[in-house]
């Protein structure tokens, strides 16, 4: 396709020296949990996977706690409704993919377990995505129901405009803005899809290290080998 241009972002984990803002990540654990989990799965991560993003079990059962999962068959074979517990997947929106057709103009949300690999452009496509409604330009034709976004591929997307300033209230105090959201939230998909993408930086690092101390050690023992041959 075209290549497309996003806005200019940084991120912590740019660069191979990079590792994620577990602060900013954490943020975006509440707006994924505030605002996108009423319509996007991420059924790859439990509750208990968000102690390795720095909340203790305590604060990770209290985000399971905040969801209402449906278990069961029990013993008289019925389902039954619970709160969420950390051995939970998260939970998911819709029962199936038709009911969340149906409750988005015929389109899918598509679960946000991977999304940052999913797309190109990854972390910075979703906080360029989540910045992007615009009123469509004139002439340009919109389908019903459908919302104008620079960046998603042929602009029309089923999706709102979801993000307003304020939408969360962070308990840290930094200020919501529309463009802090969304930062926020990419940093936290990024981290889902990767949790090891720091160990697999770290081990790189000491690998290389290693290359150069036995590339030196390689070269120091020729010398020594051929030393009397001059
Ligand atoms: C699509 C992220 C909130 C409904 C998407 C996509 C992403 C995304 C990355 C995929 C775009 C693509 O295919 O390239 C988010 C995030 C949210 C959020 C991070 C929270 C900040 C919501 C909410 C709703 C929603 C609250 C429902 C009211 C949809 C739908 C699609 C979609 C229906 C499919 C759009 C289409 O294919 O036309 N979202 N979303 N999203 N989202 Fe969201």
């Amino acid at each position: 396709g075209e290549a497309t241009t996003y806005p200019e972002v940084h991120f912590s984990f740019d660069g191979i020296f990079g590792s994620f803002d577990r602060a900013a990540a954490q943020r975006g654990l509440q707006v994924y949990k505030e605002v996108c989990s009423t319509c996007h799965s991420m059924h790859l991560l439990s509750y208990r996977n968000l102690v390795d993003l720095g909340l203790t079990p305590e604060q990770a059962g209290a985000v399971a706690a905040s969801f209402t999962v449906t278990d069961g068959p029990n013993d008289e074979g019925a389902m039954f409704e619970r709160p969420g517990r950390l051995a939970d997947r998260f939970r998911r929106p819709y029962p199936n993919d038709n009911a969340a057709r149906a409750s988005n103009n015929g389109a899918l949300p598509p679960d946000l377990s991977v999304i940052t690999k999913a797309r190109e452009g990854g972390a910075e496509y979703i906080h360029a995505l989540l910045t992007g409604f615009r009123d469509p330009p004139p002439g340009f034709v919109m389908g019903s129901g459908m919302n104008y976004n620079a960046y998603f591929p042929g602009h029309q997307i089923a999706m709102p405009n979801i993000l307003n300033p304020d939408q969360v209230a962070y308990g840290d105090q930094t200020p919501a803005t529309v463009d802090q959201m969304a930062r926020d939230v990419a940093t936290f998909l990024t981290w889902a899809a990767e949790p090891e993408l720091e160990q697999r930086r770290a081990m790189g690092v000491k690998i290389i290290l290693f290359l150069i101390v036995l590339a030196g050690l390689t070269y120091a023992l020729k010398r020594k080998i051929w030393a009397d041959l001059h």
